[in-house]
């Protein structure tokens, strides 16, 4: 896609507004939190999809078996019941590339 063409880095101080808004009514991402209706996000970069401890992931989401990283968080947050057919995350997407590389900046540093 074209559209993932895009330079430049994404802008932290605007994912942290998108992930409060979008993604924590369902998500923490700080180290040792709680899981949510979601899984906590912590330590997800460089982790395959469904391995949390502690959290009770579909089959879909583990059996995915991807690698987390900038790009398949991006695909995956495009349209993730795409991504992940049967997954229960119910969550529409970010359309938006821009709003995808914000709120991955963000996530990158904040699940650290
Ligand atoms: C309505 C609740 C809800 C919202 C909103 C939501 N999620 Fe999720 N998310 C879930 C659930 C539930 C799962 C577990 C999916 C499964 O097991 O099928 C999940 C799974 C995930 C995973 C995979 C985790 C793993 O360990 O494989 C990531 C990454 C993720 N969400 C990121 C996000 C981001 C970023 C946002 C905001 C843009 C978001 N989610 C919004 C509920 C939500």
């Amino acid at each position: 896609m074209a559209a993932e063409k895009s330079t430049g880095p994404g802008n932290a101080k605007k994912g942290s507004t998108l992930f409060k808004t979008r993604c924590l009514q369902c998500h923490t991402i700080g180290e040792g939190e709680p899981h949510k209706v979601g899984p906590n996000l912590h330590g997800i970069f460089g982790r395959h999809s469904g391995k949390a401890e502690g959290y009770s992931y579909t089959d879909a989401n583990i059996q995915k078996n991807v690698e987390w990283n900038e790009q398949t968080m991006s695909d995956y947050l495009t349209n993730p019941k795409k991504y992940i057919p049967g997954t229960k995350m119910a969550f529409g997407g970010l359309r938006k590339e821009k709003d995808r590389k914000d709120i991955i900046a963000y996530m990158k540093d904040a699940s650290k």
